[in-house]
């Protein structure tokens, strides 16, 4: 039997190769795919995860949009200057056809938990934890039946990329990850930390160009297009991959190590506003909530990568 997941996602380049590589698994069960505002507003996130289904020959997996702006009472922080003014800037796409459900994305969050077996549900999320939170604040009784909780967020050895001490996801509702690491839910973080690890090298982007197929083709021109900041930021060899790493990780958890913490946000901060304080080495008493994951076989990962990509349309 497949993994049944649902992805909540803000496309994004690295969203869409993340949303790419669970529909080329059959290992997984792609049951919705949930957008939400932050690399760019809600509106184009939305659009963007449809051209990524419909791109994949996936028009048949239900699209639901979900929030619009941070829980607390923060302006909405975007990211176009690194993911381009539509957020999903390299391929040449065409406007999609799929219609988005009626339902928001936080009831149908609520809805297809209560409806499924609990501890049958892996929750992937991939931008700010906004749906995720404002559904267990609706019906706080689906933290129960969640399988697991695979989070891109946060940083702590690898600082913030938004901020000095933020990583952008949780910075962008910082409310909203505070309330779901307090939850009960099994949570894993793919951090920067080991995000920064699986860089897009100019090799690992060549052999994705090759497969020759239009989704390979679509991801190289994507991660071209987005390695572009990170690499003069960074002074890289290539741009790191976060969201997939969420992908790979429920794929294949042995490409990945880490340890059980506690992780606490910052929400009070003058400069830290949205950090991720993790407890690594375990100086307070405060309860393990996290399995924060720090390494990674990169090679392993992008094998896998070119792989899946390899068999999409
Ligand atoms: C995260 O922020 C977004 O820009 C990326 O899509 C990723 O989810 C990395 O900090
Ligand atoms: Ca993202």
């Amino acid at each position: 039997m497949p993994q049944k997941i649902i992805i909540d996602t803000d496309p994004g380049q690295d969203d869409a190769v993340a949303l790419l590589l669970a529909l080329a698994s059959d290992e997984l069960e792609v049951i919705a795919v949930v957008t939400v505002a932050g690399n760019v507003d809600l509106a184009k996130t939305t659009t963007n995860a449809a051209k990524v289904l419909e791109l994949a020959g996936r028009a048949d997996i239900p699209l639901y949009a979900g929030g619009d702006r941070p829980l607390g009472q923060r302006e909405l922080v975007t990211a176009e200057h690194v993911h381009g003014p539509t957020g999903l800037d390299g391929p040449d796409l065409p406007e999609p056809q799929i219609a988005v459900q009626d339902t928001h994305g936080v009831d149908f969050l609520v809805e297809s938990l209560r409806a499924n077996d609990p501890g049958t549900i892996t929750l992937c999320t991939l931008g700010p934890l906004t749906n995720v939170a404002a559904a267990l604040n609706k019906a706080p009784d689906i933290a129960s039946r969640i399988k697991e909780l695979v989070v891109m967020g946060g940083a702590y050895f690898e600082v913030g990329n938004i901020t000095p001490a933020a990583e952008f996801n949780v910075f962008v509702d910082p409310e909203a990850a505070d309330i779901v690491l307090r939850s009960d839910i099994p949570v894993t973080l793919l951090s920067l930390d080991v995000t920064h690890r699986v860089l897009t090298t100019p090799e690992r982007l060549a052999r994705i160009r090759a497969l020759g197929n239009a989704c390979g083709s679509a991801v190289a021109a994507m991660l071209s297009f987005s390695e572009k900041f990170d690499v003069e930021k960074y002074g890289s060899a290539g741009g790191p991959l976060h969201d997939p790493c969420v992908i790979a990780y429920v794929l294949q958890s042995d490409l990945f190590s880490g340890r059980a913490v506690n992780v606490s946000v910052e929400l009070e901060g003058k400069y830290t506003n949205g950090m991720t304080v993790v407890d690594y080495w375990r100086v307070t008493d405060r309860p393990h909530n996290v399995h924060f994951v720090r390494s990674v076989d990169d090679e392993g990962f992008y094998a896998l990568l070119t792989e899946r990509l390899g068999r999409l349309p």
